[in-house]
């Protein structure tokens, strides 16, 4: 009888374990382009908030501009589950896609997750399921099983890409595995309570984001986020929300002084360049929001953002950075485009 239900729990195990795997059709096995650092970064693209359900016809366009990387800034697929199964085959649906296959096929490709590919709307250190959930997400960017990410908490991660003196770094932050909760007022225009003392990244996190700054031999640093740094008047999730967080995060940025800093994030469903100073940077400091890929809002309304330059973009996006490598230093101007490769904004920003 107990070799019965130990074989029956193995066999259960393995099925579950088995199941649980993202399923790339044989025909796509290795298809995908690998990671090189050493590549010089031209042409980066990015982009969030795709649901694996809807039309994945932005890709294509994504692709006309020849990226030489694509930054997944979360709610890579809506999951919206407790359960790893569903969440996997949520990821193996998105990346059988042909379409998606395309990107694949020319741009290197890293990433963060937001709350949807985290697992659920909002959630943040509390969800239940987040190894699983870095597991299956690790494994759809082809992280390699010995990556050092795979053996910490969270999904943060760095890459270093470009010959010598012509650097960019990436710093993927994770805003979802160490964050301290938010509560939401009820209603329809229900908004998030701010959270005085609560934090986003973590003292680990914290401490390892401190030395990528101050190590960096980079000409340009990219730091994502899953949701919005500098934009704070709106009700939606931000880290206005754990203002001593955003207060930390800045300070960090006046104290460690990257070459040419530029943030990212997705998760609002519209794009937007917002522009604060810093005292102490030698220049301002940008960031970009592109969201989503798949769906925005349906209307265009009003939203204030005292940092925002040029105009709010509500139709489906993604963003492309542009650095020319020509000059003594690089120059870096930032796209938003969307279907037919339409351009809605284009700024200088370096
Ligand atoms: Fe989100």
């Amino acid at each position: 009888m107990k070799k019965i239900s130990l074989f029956v729990f193995s066999v259960l195990f393995f099925m579950t374990a088995s199941a649980q795997n993202i399923k790339v059709h044989e025909k796509f096995a290795n298809t995908a382009r690998k990671l090189d650092t050493k590549n010089t970064l031209q042409t980066i693209a990015f982009g969030s908030c795709n649901n694996q359900g809807k039309s994945q016809e932005m890709w294509k366009n994504v692709v006309v501009n020849k990226p030489d990387l694509w930054i997944w800034l979360g709610d890579n697929i809506y999951a919206d589950t407790q359960n790893p199964q569903v969440m996997a085959d949520k990821y193996s649906l998105l990346k059988n896609n042909l379409e998606y296959r395309r990107l694949l096929a020319c741009a290197q490709v890293v990433g963060t997750w937001d709350d949807h590919d985290f697992g659920w709307n909002d959630a943040g250190k509390e969800f239940g399921m987040k190894n699983e959930s870095k597991r299956l997400l690790l494994d759809f960017l082809d992280v390699p099983k010995n990556a050092s990410v795979r053996n910490r908490e969270g999904v943060y991660q760095s890459f270093v890409f470009g010959e010598k003196g012509k650097k960019v770094k990436i710093i993927l932050l994770d805003t979802r595995y160490f964050r301290d909760s938010v509560e939401r007022t009820s209603g329809i225009n229900n908004k998030y309570l701010i959270n005085a003392e609560g934090d986003v990244l973590g003292e680990k996190q914290w401490a390892w984001l401190e030395k990528e700054l101050k190590n960096s031999d980079a000409q340009i640093n990219i730091i994502a986020s899953g949701f919005q740094i500098i934009a704070k008047e709106h009700r939606f999730e931000k880290w206005g929300n754990f203002p001593k967080a955003r207060k930390r995060l800045f300070q960090l940025l006046q104290k460690t002084k990257p070459t040419m800093p530029i943030l990212m994030s997705g998760d609002r469903h519209i794009a937007e360049l917002s522009r604060t100073t810093l005292s102490g940077l030698e220049n301002p400091l940008f960031e970009i929001t592109s969201s989503g890929l798949t769906h925005t809002w349906h209307k265009k309304r009003e939203e204030p953002n005292q940092y925002r330059v040029g105009d709010l973009v509500i139709e489906k996006n993604f963003g492309i950075l542009k650095i020319d490598w020509s000059g003594e230093t690089p120059k870096v101007s930032v796209e938003v485009r969307g279907l037919g490769n339409q351009l809605f904004m284009r700024e200088k920003i370096f």
